[in-house]
């Protein structure tokens, strides 16, 4: 059954994505789109009412985007945010002008009107603004709707045509009842019925699943990061043993990984799953390489071959699966947001065999990391599964700084197995930091251990905080907690004696070490 839909036409603002995301946490599905797409794209949809999202442009600026005509034609509801709102007021003959002070970030908005928009809300509200223009006069027909300190007119309305503008971010955790807009918007303006649910998602993926591929075979590279893992367990609801999926152990696992995954999937699920031990192959790849880019190389390329050797010994399989999400797509949809700079080469478990020809299945394809785990969680998958941190492709051949061998990446899982159960034990795995790890420092220094000398290798910690991994903070992890991992790793890693925190953000550092 088709979902009532919301679609956000993005201008380009950086909270784009959170709209969607925030429109679906309230129960409606929801996409997004560059403001430019065909019109007949939306029209498929057959939306329940229009989005404009924010923009660094400004509705003067010679080239700046414009709003479609289908948008005011259709006669659908529309909610414009910020610039969204400066360009409904543009194209329906209000006035727009910059503001003497350019507001940007919290102001104390207070609402006027009793409009659906703003039913169960407050009369003050702490919203976020960003923006350099602002609204001098509503287009005629429209009433304004609320003010704030340096804005007028920071909404305006036409209840009758049901078309919204406001000049904050609802989306941003910052503006408090942005949700409760946003669920207006979508259940009392538009009429959505807010039944995206994980367990409606799950019907709806089965079911297209078992229409795209009938009676044939799929391939999945099984990672255990939770990605893979939902494809799996979704897959295998859907197909069950036509599903047959590839678990390359590469030896670069962190502690227990390896048998949690074939634990998980093989015994408790019942999939059909290859489990190859690879490790031996990838350190005698990896012998001698310390450059961090050559590792990366060295075993993306080993991987392919790899996964390619054991699709041949299963005959005949038509699809292969994989775990692309929501942002994904998005980030490819959108030529003016260039990906930045290539930083590191990014390497995936189950990357497309060069020469082998399948056909795709992306059942994760519109949906957002979270509800992926949401899904996870309502398809029986286990917490350490669904909640897992995220875990770079090349594993801890990136962690383990200079050479990989087998006795140095023991050294690594040990200390990273004390430093997670601590967090674990802390409550603060989930949440408080976004990522965690230890990494294996090939830097000797001296320590003193009972009456004698130790000059063993430096094991440097890592905590973030992030939203979305593009920028981090380090976690201001408590000191006795610092003081607990360090004493622990010295006393039961052996060949260990120094143990490091890790107190640069991203930018200027990388997440990972290499
Ligand atoms: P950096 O180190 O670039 O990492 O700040 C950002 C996030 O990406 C993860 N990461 C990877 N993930 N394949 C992946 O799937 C990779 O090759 C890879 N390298 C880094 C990293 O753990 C962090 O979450």
């Amino acid at each position: 059954m088709p979902h009532d839909t919301i679609v956000v036409l993005d201008y380009g603002s950086q909270t784009a994505q959170l709209i969607a995301r925030r429109v679906r946490e309230v129960g409606v599905y929801s996409e997004l789109f560059p403001w430019d797409v065909p019109t007949e794209r939306i029209m498929a949809l057959e939306p329940k009412g229009i989005i404009l999202s924010g923009s660094h442009h400004s509705v003067y600026e010679p080239g700046a985007p414009t709003l479609p005509h289908y948008v005011l034609d259709s006669g659908l509801p529309v909610l414009g945010i910020c610039y969204g709102m400066q360009l409904l007021t543009h194209t329906l003959r209000g006035k727009v002008a910059p503001s003497q002070a350019r507001e940007y970030g919290p102001a104390v908005l207070t609402v006027d009107g009793d409009i659906p928009l703003w039913a169960g809300l407050p009369d003050t509200l702490d919203v976020w603004m960003s923006h350099g223009d602002r609204i001098e006069a509503p287009p005629p027909d429209f009433l304004p709707l609320a003010h704030s300190h340096n804005s007028p007119v920071a909404a305006i309305g036409n209840p009758d045509r049901q078309i919204y503008g406001i000049q904050f971010h609802p989306e941003v955790s910052h503006t408090t009842h942005g949700k409760d807009i946003l669920a207006n918007f979508a259940i009392r303006v538009c009429g959505c019925r807010p039944d995206w649910t994980a367990g409606k998602v799950i019907d709806d993926v089965v079911e297209q699943v078992r229409r795209q591929v009938g009676s044939k075979r799929v391939l999945l590279g099984l990672s255990g990061g939770v990605d893979s893992s939902v494809v799996a367990a979704l897959l295998h609801k859907a197909v069950g043993g036509q599903l047959v999926s590839v678990f390359i152990d590469h030896g670069l696992l962190r502690q227990g990984e390896a048998d949690q995954v074939i634990e998980t999937f093989r015994q408790a699920m019942g999939l059909n799953l290859v489990a190859v031990n690879a490790t031996e192959e990838f350190l005698e790849a990896l012998d001698g390489i310390v450059d961090p880019e050559a590792k990366r190389k060295c075993i993306g390329e080993l991987f392919i071959r790899i996964f390619e050797r054991e699709a041949r010994k299963l005959g005949e399989i038509d699809y292969l699966a994989q775990g692309t999400i929501y942002p994904d797509v998005i980030e490819s949809a959108a030529p003016d947001r260039p990906n930045a700079q290539r930083i590191k080469s990014h390497h995936n478990v189950g990357g497309l065999p060069v020469d082998m020809r399948f056909d795709l299945v992306e059942p994760l394809r519109y949906l957002f990391k979270d509800e992926v785990r949401r899904v996870g969680e309502a398809l029986g998958l286990p917490e350490e599964i669904v909640w897992r941190q995220p875990f770079p492709g090349p594993g801890l051949a990136v962690r383990c700084l200079g050479e990989v061998t087998w006795e140095r990446l023991e050294r690594l899982r040990a200390a990273d197995a004390i430093l997670i159960e601590e967090l674990r034990a802390a409550g603060m795995l989930r949440g408080e930091t976004s990522q965690a790890f230890a990494a294996l420092l090939p830097v000797h220094s001296v320590g003193v251990m009972g009456d004698g000398r130790t000059y063993g290798e430096t094991v440097a910690l890592r905590a973030v905080t992030t939203d979305d991994f593009m920028t981090a903070d380090w976690a201001r992890l408590p000191s006795d907690l610092l003081a607990r991992i360090s004493a622990r790793i010295v006393n039961e890693v052996a060949n260990v004696s120094r143990v490091v925190y890790d107190i640069t953000s991203k930018p200027p550092a990388t997440i990972e070490w290499e």
